[in-house]
């Protein structure tokens, strides 16, 4: 079998069209740069008016090969065949649609004239990927669509579409039709050839705006460094010529693709597409869904109810009585408003999903579901007979899933007939908006209920990651490891807002007591109180928090509790009376209180993450290291740039992590079980 060629080039007339061909985005890959070098001599040499530039498929070319990424970089280098098209004696028009993303966008700015479907998107996410553009983007978007609008597509990842971009400068026509026949249309009459887009001259912009806009940038980019490259770059359009800031960009681009950030989110970007094909479901076709029940209206049940319209499905919530019906009802149409107001839901969406809900308090008008999610009370025997009730009035394959935090899916279903078709589907608050979702499986799931459950996830737009059965599931299970060794640090000789500043510091969006105080201390009180009987009497426990809850300090929403906070306002302020209470309960226990650093008190709460992660994977509750990644990211905010606990682990060395957990042994001994993986390092 011949390869087909990724570039093609036709001549008709003198027009020439050069067609990129590479499934399944048509990105730059080494044969599509050397194939439009060669395409660019074709055109020069059957003496072409115009070359139109255009892609097969669904797309323009929509990014480099990120594959490559990790690669010494091959050639020819997409910088020279940019250079080499918008230099080219033939001018380029390209014809776009679909995304115009990266290399994809860099090469449309290299031609004279650039045209577009309505709809096609326009970006620069290297900043995603913990880069800056390499083949010139950088220098030629402030050059083509001014300064402050390049600074949000390349330090922020936005999107333009086609529309914006021609009202910014940077597309010649937006069309309604085939872009290639209004390419062929344009070119009948050529308007003079514009000065090349690099030779262009930078409109100035507010002598702090560089300035202003690092310090927001900083702020918000949490540690990331990406966006602050990317702001150094546009910055150099404004200071040299394209032939210096050129190659400058180059030499960031090389750099930072060797360097930890990019290689931290380039794992996240492949984590996030694997996690989605577990083992498990190797081969295996999912259910359709398309009508699901909601048991229990709650924050997590409205919050479900809500995904599961917004992916277009019908839902039928079902509560105790008519008036829980109602006030669910209204929790879930108020979320619908909220998307809309915010822009997130167009107004016909909105509407078509608030015909396809109901809230009920009759289980009989459940029937015909082929999925039913349960989000009641944390209570076994509540949850019980919720399946009961269910179960009489779905049919026999109807798909049964439980969102409990902690109790044991197992009990949970005990009885229930048929019980290949029941599993744990474990949502984070609130739950249309955060992407994680944990698939737990029992022992009797079927494959296809789990592929089943992954279409959905897909459907809801959640990051979904199997898991076996074991307290806490993956995510929670790694968070009560974490909560407890900042509580002995805490004991030992820390304050919480030194252990909260110091995983700030680290990335987190929170540090675990300024997050304890938000969501409240109640829920971790009252499972610390259900594991009480089966904790292992060796194990150090600390009773601060409990001591907290007690004096009931329950966080926020009682106005104190690590922290304390003036009346509406969410600010955590130091309290003194709770560094008393710690204090007093080192002297208590004869602990002499010594000083942690930042970087002692992050590594020590990173080191339990990846002995508690790696745990997980050993005993076979998660596939693979990346799974415990992807929970850490999408359920609890862990630096994605350092992605997740088990990379970042390899990144600064296991061994390095295996001395600090050893550390952690030492001062709680009894309390840690050390996983092979730190045990061997
Ligand atoms: P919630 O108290 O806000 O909501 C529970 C709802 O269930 C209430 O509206 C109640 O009227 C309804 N309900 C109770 N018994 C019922 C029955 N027999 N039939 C129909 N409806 C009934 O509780 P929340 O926070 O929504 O939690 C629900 C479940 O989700 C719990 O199992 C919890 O562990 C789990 N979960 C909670 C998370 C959270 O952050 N709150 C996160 C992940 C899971």
């Amino acid at each position: 079998m011949t390869e087909r060629e990724p570039v093609t080039v036709r001549i008709e007339g003198d027009l020439a069209w050069v067609r990129i061909d590479n499934p399944p985005v048509n990105a730059t890959s080494a044969a599509v740069r050397a194939g439009l070098e060669r395409a660019v001599d074709a055109v020069a040499a059957a003496g072409a008016r115009a070359a139109i530039l255009s892609c097969a498929g669904k797309t323009f070319v929509a990014g480099g090969d990120i594959s490559e990424f990790g690669k010494p970089p091959i050639l020819p280098h997409l910088p020279d065949v940019v250079t080499k098209i918008e230099q080219s004696d033939v001018p380029f028009i390209a014809a776009m649609h679909g995304n115009v993303l990266g290399g994809g966008f860099e090469i449309a700015m290299a031609c004279a004239w650039r045209i577009a479907r309505a709809g096609t998107k326009f970006g620069l996410p290297e900043v995603n990927i913990g880069l800056v553009p390499g083949a010139g983007g950088s220098q030629r978007l402030p050059r083509l669509i001014g300064v402050e609008a390049s600074v949000e597509v390349a330090c922020q990842a936005k999107m333009l579409d086609a529309q914006t971009l021609h009202d910014l400068g940077g597309l010649d026509m937006v069309t309604d039709g085939d872009p290639e026949l209004a390419a062929a249309e344009f070119a009948k009459t050529l308007p003079d050839r514009p000065a090349p887009v690099s030779a262009r001259p930078v409109a100035p912009v507010a002598s702090d705006f560089f300035d202003t806009t690092r310090a927001a940038l900083r702020k918000k980019s949490k540690g990331q460094q990406s966006p602050l490259h990317n702001l150094d770059a546009i910055a150099w359009a404004t200071q040299m010529p394209f032939d210096a800031g050129q190659p400058k960009e180059r030499a960031l681009h090389l750099a930072l693709r060797d360097g930890a950030e990019s290689r931290a989110l380039r794992h996240v970007f492949f984590a996030e597409r694997t996690v989605a094909r577990p083992g498990a479901i190797d081969g295996i076709a999912p259910r359709d869904v398309a009508r699901i029940a909601v048991v229990g209206g709650g924050l997590m049940g409205a919050g479900i109810a809500m995904a599961a319209l917004s992916g277009g499905l019908s839902v039928t919530l079902v509560e105790r009585d008519a008036d829980a019906a109602a006030a669910a009802h209204d929790r879930v149409a108020g979320l619908l408003e909220g998307a809309v107001s915010r822009g997130k839901m167009r107004a016909d969406d909105h509407a078509a999903a608030l015909a396809r809900f109901t809230a009920t308090a009759d289980y009989a008008d459940a029937a015909g579901v082929d999925l039913a999610v349960e989000a009641v009370f944390e209570d076994l025997a509540v949850k019980q007979e919720v399946f009961r009730q269910l179960a009489a009035v779905v049919n026999g394959t109807a798909i049964l899933a439980t969102n409990t935090s902690y109790l044991d899916p197992r009990e949970i279903f005990a009885g229930i007939a048929n019980p290949g078709r029941c599993l744990g589907l474990h949502f984070f608050s609130p739950a249309h908006v955060m992407k994680l979702l944990e698939i737990v499986k029992t022992p009797d799931t079927e494959a296809a209920v789990l592929a089943t459950a992954f279409a959905l996830a897909k459907r809801l737009r959640k990051v979904a990651v199997l898991s076996g059965i074991c307290d806490g599931f993956i995510g929670n299970r790694m968070l009560s490891a974490y909560r407890r060794e900042a509580d002995y640090l805490l004991a030992d000789g820390a304050l919480p807002h030194e252990v909260d500043a110091a995983m700030r510091a680290f990335g987190m969006p929170m540090g675990p007591y300024e997050l304890q105080d938000l969501t409240g201390l109640q829920i971790a009180w009252a499972n610390r109180k259900r594991q009480a009987a089966t904790r292992d009497p060796a194990e150090r426990y600390v009773t601060i928090a409990d001591q907290l809850c007690e004096m009931d300090r329950l966080g926020q929403r009682s106005g104190r509790g690590w922290y304390r906070y003036e009346a509406g306002d969410r600010t955590p302020r130091h309290d003194a009376e709770v560094d008393a209470l710690i204090e007093r309960y080192s002297a208590d226990n004869r602990i002499s209180r010594r000083a942690f650093t930042a970087e002692e008190i992050a590594d020590r709460l990173v080191a339990v993450l990846v002995n508690e992660g790696a745990r997980i994977v050993e005993e076979g509750i998660a596939e693979r290291h990346a799974d415990v990644d992807m929970v850490q990211i999408h359920g609890y905010g862990f630096p994605r740039w350092r992605g997740g606990p088990m990379h970042y682990a390899t990144e600064i060395g296991t061994d390095r992590v295996a001395r600090t957990m050893r550390d952690v042994a030492e001062q709680s001994p009894g309390s840690w079980t050390i996983s092979d993986l730190l045990h061997g390092a």
